[in-house]
């Protein structure tokens, strides 16, 4: 299996447009070690040309461009991106299938039922793209059981509900629903590898546990060190957990529950807010994090499993 790293930032990206905190101000001024993150995104495939999506973020122009992969190979409009995965509805996983609307075929789209409804309401993404491109809606089981997408044969996708949270602007912000978020285990039927992806996870449920055990290597939510991570830069007072996010630090955070997990186990954390410090490489939470053997996701990076 392969995995491309799209973007690794959380919505914003690093440094945001706006933001002139610790590391925003630092990274544009060529002050701070550590590089610049787009957006939230992963593309995977078996054999690297045909590949499945997951997420289409507002920079998925420039990570398309260059992500050689993905370009056309055969007559005058193709794309190695086969399909596309939602996670959820979020801004950052969903605006960029707008950028998609040229393609010549309905773009194939496999989310849960939460997430179409809020792509055709509150967002209503899919219905603007039956004017360009046309949308086949596939929906996801949310009980961790197998669906395949026709063409990437080799791998199988299990997908299950998550505590995390839906967009501000859902129904479902304070109303929470099964399927508002999800978390997918990808299988090469070939190898036996797994992949656990989970960019946002504000909580280790039992079958969360049970797939991270399982799983060869982990792409799971990087977003906060802290929990009272942007009320500390000044920015504003919302809590790591009621953006549907569990904090890196702490007792039962991420790093004490990946610290539990076999030391053969890649474990990378993504979707990383610009304030959180770990994006700083000469940071000591980013040392910490080296020395429990945690990689931080960057842009481009590749994994092949
Ligand atoms: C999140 O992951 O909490 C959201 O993407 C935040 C946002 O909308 O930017
Ligand atoms: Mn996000
Ligand atoms: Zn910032």
């Amino acid at each position: 299996m392969k995995i491309r790293v799209l973007g690794a930032g959380a919505g914003g990206g690093f440094p945001q447009w706006n933001c002139n905190c610790h590391n925003c101000r630092r990274i544009r001024h060529g002050e701070m070690q550590g590089k610049k993150r787009t957006q939230s995104s992963i593309a995977v495939s078996s054999d690297g040309r045909r590949w499945a999506l997951f997420n289409a973020s507002p920079d998925i122009r420039s990570q398309l461009e260059a992500f050689q992969d993905s370009w056309p190979r055969e007559g005058v409009r193709d794309t190695g991106i086969h399909a596309i995965v939602l996670i959820d509805s979020q801004i950052d996983h969903t605006t960029g299938l707008l950028m998609l609307r040229e393609s010549t075929k309905p773009l194939d789209i496999y989310c849960s039922e939460m997430v179409r409804q809020d792509l055709t309401s509150g967002f209503p993404l899919f219905n603007m793209l039956q004017h360009y491109c046309g949308v086949n809606h596939h929906e996801l089981p949310l009980d961790g059981s197998a669906f395949s997408i026709p063409g990437i044969d080799d791998l199988r996708f299990h997908s299950h509900s998550l505590k995390s949270k839906a967009p501000p602007y859902s129904p479902h912000r304070h109303d929470p629903h099964d399927g508002d978020n999800i978390g997918v285990v990808v299988e090469q039927v070939s190898t036996g590898r797994k992949l656990y992806y989970a960019p946002g996870l504000g909580e280790i449920e039992p079958h969360v546990a049970a797939a991270m055990q399982a799983a060869d290597c982990l792409l799971v939510d990087g977003t906060f060190w802290q929990h009272d991570e942007m009320g500390r830069a000044g920015i504003c007072e919302k809590l790591a957990l009621d953006m549907g996010h569990l904090p890196q630090s702490g007792p039962g955070g991420m790093m004490e529950t990946l610290g539990g997990l076999p030391a053969a186990t890649r474990k990378i954390l993504i979707h990383i807010n610009n304030t959180n410090p770990i994006l700083d490489e000469a940071s000591s939470e980013r040392q910490q994090l080296t020395a429990a053997g945690i990689e931080v996701a960057y842009d481009g990076l590749e994994i092949t499993l």
